[in-house]
């Protein structure tokens, strides 16, 4: 019996941090990261010099009045190009276990040149972009200072990471209640989270980031695919890294922090509501046809993951 309530205890309470064992934990701030990196990383993230024609920077599709994305269903590259999938958001992008909806990028360092280079994004080259900021007695200045360098594919690419690093976003009302602070949320967001769990959304969207820890197919109970018109190569997700026939229509389960902030929705940008995402979650992922109480519900709760936006425009 003492061994029992002993057990229960360690289950429910973490004598260490007094956190309740729940299957998502709180964001945290990431405290070794170089300020004068993060900062120069900063401009560079918003600076068009990056770009081919100077129209352009990281910031234009990750803007930070929209939660690291850009409200498009499809983003809008250089020259105004559409690409064929939707901006995931640059925030807390670190804690995913590969970058991309196909998860072809290992690491954030490995994912920098697919924007550079896109000819539907930044349609740059290192070679033009190391001119362009060694010509640029601000650039050579802080690089010098930074890196005791100039500037050169490693050191711009260190820079933008580590700011990419630095951008996390503590503190939202799930995370208060992570914490411990019980009425952080409310009783419907409460209900809302243990739907949440119970009907098995926490399957796929887990861990710290709520997703961005392992593949799965886009209609795993009914193919969302089959009615549509024309399928893009980006509809085919990992199918496209792996060639194979298991990995059509995977794609990295995205991460559900700040969701309130990205609409539309999905690797297409074709849910254009948190309530349509439910909905379509509920038939497409879990076979059942979600009530609009459980579809309110749970979309009170996604909208509890909008954390403190890090800070954003150097300019
Ligand atoms: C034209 C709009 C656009 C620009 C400019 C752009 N991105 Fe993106 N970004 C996207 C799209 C679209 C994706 C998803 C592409 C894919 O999955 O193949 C993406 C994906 C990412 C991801 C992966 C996120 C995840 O969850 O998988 C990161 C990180 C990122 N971009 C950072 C950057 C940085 C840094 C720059 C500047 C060097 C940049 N982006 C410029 C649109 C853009
Ligand atoms: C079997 C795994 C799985 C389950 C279960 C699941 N999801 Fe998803 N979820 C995904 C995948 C994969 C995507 C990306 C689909 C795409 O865009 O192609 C996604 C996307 C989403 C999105 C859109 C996020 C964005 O930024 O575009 C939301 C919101 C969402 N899920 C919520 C839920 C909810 C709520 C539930 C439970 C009712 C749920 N999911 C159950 C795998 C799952």
């Amino acid at each position: 019996m003492r061994l029992a309530m002993i057990l229960v205890a360690h289950l429910f309470l973490s004598p260490a941090t007094g956190i309740t064992s729940e299957p998502i934990e709180p964001i945290v701030i990431p405290t070794d990261l170089n300020p004068t990196k993060v900062s120069l990383g900063r401009r560079l993230f918003n600076d068009p010099i990056l770009s081919a024609n100077n129209s352009i920077s990281c910031a234009s599709c990750h803007d930070f009045k929209r939660g690291g994305a850009d409200g498009k269903s499809l983003a809008i590259g250089i020259h105004g190009r559409k690409n064929e999938l939707n901006t995931p958001s640059v925030f807390n992008s670190a804690l995913n276990f590969k970058q991309f909806w196909d998860g072809r990028a290992e690491s954030l360092e490995e994912q920098l040149d697919g924007p550079l280079h896109g000819e539907n994004e930044m349609a740059s080259t290192w070679v033009q972009i190391i001119q362009k900021l060694q010509q640029d007695p601000a650039y050579l200045a802080e690089f010098k200072k930074v890196y005791s360098s100039q500037p050169n594919e490693n050191n711009i690419r260190n820079a933008i990471v580590t700011f990419e690093r630095s951008l996390a976003t503590p503190d939202s009302k799930f995370d208060r209640f992570l914490r411990g602070e019980t009425h952080a949320l409310d009783g419907q967001e409460r209900e809302g989270y243990r739907r949440f769990k119970d009907y098995g959304c926490i399957a796929c969207h887990q861990g710290r980031n709520i997703g961005g820890n392992m593949f799965q197919v886009f209609g795993v109970m009914g193919n969302i695919f089959s009615d549509r018109k024309k399928l893009t190569r980006g509809d085919l997700g990992r199918f496209n890294v792996t060639q194979k026939e298991s990995d059509k229509h995977r794609f990295k389960v995205p991460s559900l922090r700040n969701v309130a902030l990205t609409a539309p929705y999905f690797h297409d940008g074709s849910a254009s509501t948190i309530e349509d995402a439910v909905k379509i979650m509920g038939k497409y992922q879990l076979g059942r046809d979600l009530s609009a109480k459980d579809i309110e519900l749970i979309s009170r709760f996604l909208r509890s993951l909008t954390g403190k936006t890090p800070e954003g425009n150097a300019r």
